[in-house]
């Protein structure tokens, strides 16, 4: 038995409360109306306040017009362009189109966005925003200072809980059970952090909405908890993911910490500048300078480093130098103030440095994952089985850890608050239609399957807890952070593990990459780190709380979404948005405008992109 207010049993369980998970919840409670409210429980590894959500921090794009004349199709035209063509462009007319809604949602929801003078809400530019089909730069990121993810994750709690939907915090979701047919939800098998137990919850409609796996790379902008579980979930049910390959490096990572200096910064008007203090952004990208896609910035940043104009960051100095800086000198004191104070927090906090005085060390940080579990526009999540998508009745998946098209092969900023928020919602939509509708589906209710699971991993908790007790040899105080040849650790922890993980695909994945790369990186997969995988444990054997314990699943999920991202790198041929192949420099539309599926067992499929208005590479301007 689980906590009394948890029951054995859901209409519909999501997995995951952040802006995704919450919107999920909120639009299906909204499409419920007055009506009979089927059951809903949010499960989530962490607190919901803590959720990654939070530390989104420029703005959420819409052309809602407030600063200067904007137009949705701008916006679509945008995203299409941003995301270098493998963007599936009937998700992306939805996504601009419905901006302006979700926006305006989140204000009735409660949303404290910055104002203007006369009250409507404020708006900033942001890296590859264009008025008139790329013509010129448009404010239409709408922002709270810059803390915008923080606001909209507190507003969407607090409609949750005034709206009665039960939260289990701090439950740790260990399998997802498909019908025997992989066609339809039985459920999950979860465990309590609180008190080490696992349970079963059935469900005839499930939602994953667990976010992204930056924790893939060492240098990554994302929380600790941004361990890609949901994705994992989705392929040890046997699902594909799609774009695995497809990740994100935001260019202002703060030094050697990695967490984000937003772009609102640059926004507002800070400028990168090289060793020999040259403002370089300009002979890389000559229209949109400091403002250019985050890809384009980000490969910038790498060649300026290869050709030795690199820093060294201050806070590491026998370090390499593979850091630009962030001159955020000719910012006033109050924009700086009103306008992005986390930034300002984070380089006096973290760094020990006065953005007002001092240049400010950055490189490229991992930041997003444009892949993840195939979805449809309604949230579905879809099954490719010998090149025919079908749905699997009651998944669902927004945010993050799905894949619904919109981002092509590079995100623009603001477009990953507006799609958890608006999918999250029509996922939620949906999911009640389903639970409602009269031949309403949600598995063959087999209890057996659950019970063979959870039966499955109360052995492996158990047989976990028992190894338990062996000492944690102390790394020394750099561990092995620029080492490629330690051999992984032999104590069992997960966290080293997880490190040393971290640093192989900073090598080998970041920024650009290169078959021999990614050939090695996979060997050191198959000899070394997933066998070090089977011999984690934690170090305490006490079940309550006990943080090492979800560590080792969390690394067991790394450890497989690392071998598809680089599986499924090493089939793409060619070089797209922030994919970066040094061995196929350019973008081969005739092979490669398709997306990718990669499995469990390593198969790479594909699947089109749905292209509307805009055949690749057209160009207004
Ligand atoms: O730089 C930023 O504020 C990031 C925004 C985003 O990734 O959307």
């Amino acid at each position: 038995m689980g906590p009394a207010h948890i029951k054995t049993g859901y209409d519909v369980v999501i997995v995951g409360a952040g802006a995704a998970g919450l919107s999920t919840a909120l639009g299906l409670l909204d499409a419920a109306g007055s009506g009979a409210k089927p059951s809903v429980l949010v499960i989530s590894k962490l607190q919901p306040l803590r959720s990654h959500t939070g530390s989104a921090e420029g703005g959420i794009a819409a052309s809602l017009g407030n600063e200067e004349q904007d137009d949705w199709r701008w916006h679509y035209y945008d995203t299409v362009k941003g995301g270098d063509w493998l963007v599936d462009q009937d998700a992306a007319k939805l996504l601009a189109r419905q901006a302006r809604s979700t926006v305006i949602g989140l204000e009735h929801a409660g949303v404290a966005f910055s104002r203007r003078e006369d009250g409507r809400i404020s708006q900033r530019r942001f890296g590859g925003h264009t008025a008139d089909f790329g013509g010129r730069p448009v404010k239409r990121a709408a922002y709270a200072a810059d803390r915008i993810g923080h606001r909209i994750l507190s507003s969407l709690w607090q409609q949750c809980l005034k709206r009665g939907v039960t939260f289990a915090d701090e439950w740790y979701v260990t399998d997802l059970v498909l019908s025997a047919t992989g066609t339809s939800v039985e459920g999950l098998v979860a465990l309590d952090e609180n008190t080490g137990t696992v349970h079963t919850i059935r469900a005839r409609a499930l939602a994953l909405c667990t976010g992204g796996a930056g924790r893939l790379f060492h240098t990554t902008s994302n929380s600790w908890d941004l361990t890609g579980d949901g994705m994992a979930l989705a392929l040890d049910a046997g699902l594909a993911l799609e774009d695995a390959e497809l990740i994100q490096f935001h260019p202002t990572g703060l030094g050697h910490t990695g967490i984000l200096l937003s772009e609102a910064a640059r926004g507002e008007g800070g400028v990168l500048r090289n060793a020999d203090g040259d403002p370089f952004m300009h002979r890389y990208a000559p229209r949109h300078g400091d403002l250019a896609a985050r890809d384009v910035i980000s490969r910038s940043i790498a060649a300026e480093v290869d050709q030795g104009r690199g820093v060294t960051d201050p806070g590491d100095p026998d370090g390499p130098r593979d850091c630009v800086w962030l001159d955020l000198r000719g910012i006033s004191a109050q924009v700086m103030h009103a306008r992005l104070p986390q930034v300002d927090e984070t380089i006096r906090r973290y760094a020990g440095l006065n953005p007002g005085h001092d240049l400010v060390p950055v490189k490229p940080t991992a930041h997003y994952m444009m892949g993840g579990i195939p979805i449809d526009t309604d949230g579905h999540v879809l099954s490719w089985q010998g090149g025919q998508a079908q749905v699997v009745d009651g998944l669902y998946a927004a945010g993050e850890c799905s894949c619904v098209g919109v981002h092509g092969a590079n995100r623009l900023g603001g477009n990953s608050l507006l799609d958890a928020c608006l999918f999250g919602r029509r996922a939620g939509s949906d999911a009640y239609r389903f639970v409602t509708m009269p031949a309403a589906g949600g598995g063959s209710h087999n209890h057996e399957l659950l019970d063979q699971r959870a039966g499955r991993r109360r052995q492996d908790v158990t047989d976990l807890l028992a190894r338990a007790g062996k000492k944690v040899e102390d790394p020394g105080e750099d561990g092995d952070r620029r080492d490629s040849t330690v051999p992984a650790p032999e104590d069992g922890n997960p966290y080293r593990l997880a490190e040393q993980l971290g640093r192989l695909m900073d090598r080998t994945l970041a920024v650009r990459c290169e078959a021999e790369g990614i050939s090695s990186a996979l060997n050191r997969l198959d000899h070394e780190l997933d066998p070090a995988a089977d011999r984690l444990h934690p170090h305490d054997p006490s079940p309550v709380w006990n943080q090492e314990l979800t560590a080792v699943f969390e690394t067991r999920s790394l450890l497989r979404l690392a071998r598809a991202a680089l599986q499924a790198s090493l089939e793409r041929k060619e070089s797209r948005g922030s994919f970066k192949r040094l061995d196929y420099p350019h973008r081969d539309d005739d092979n490669y405008l398709r997306h990718s599926l990669v499995n469990r067992t390593g198969h790479i499929g594909w699947s089109p992109v749905h292209i509307e208005d805009f055949p690749p590479g057209s160009r207004r301007y």
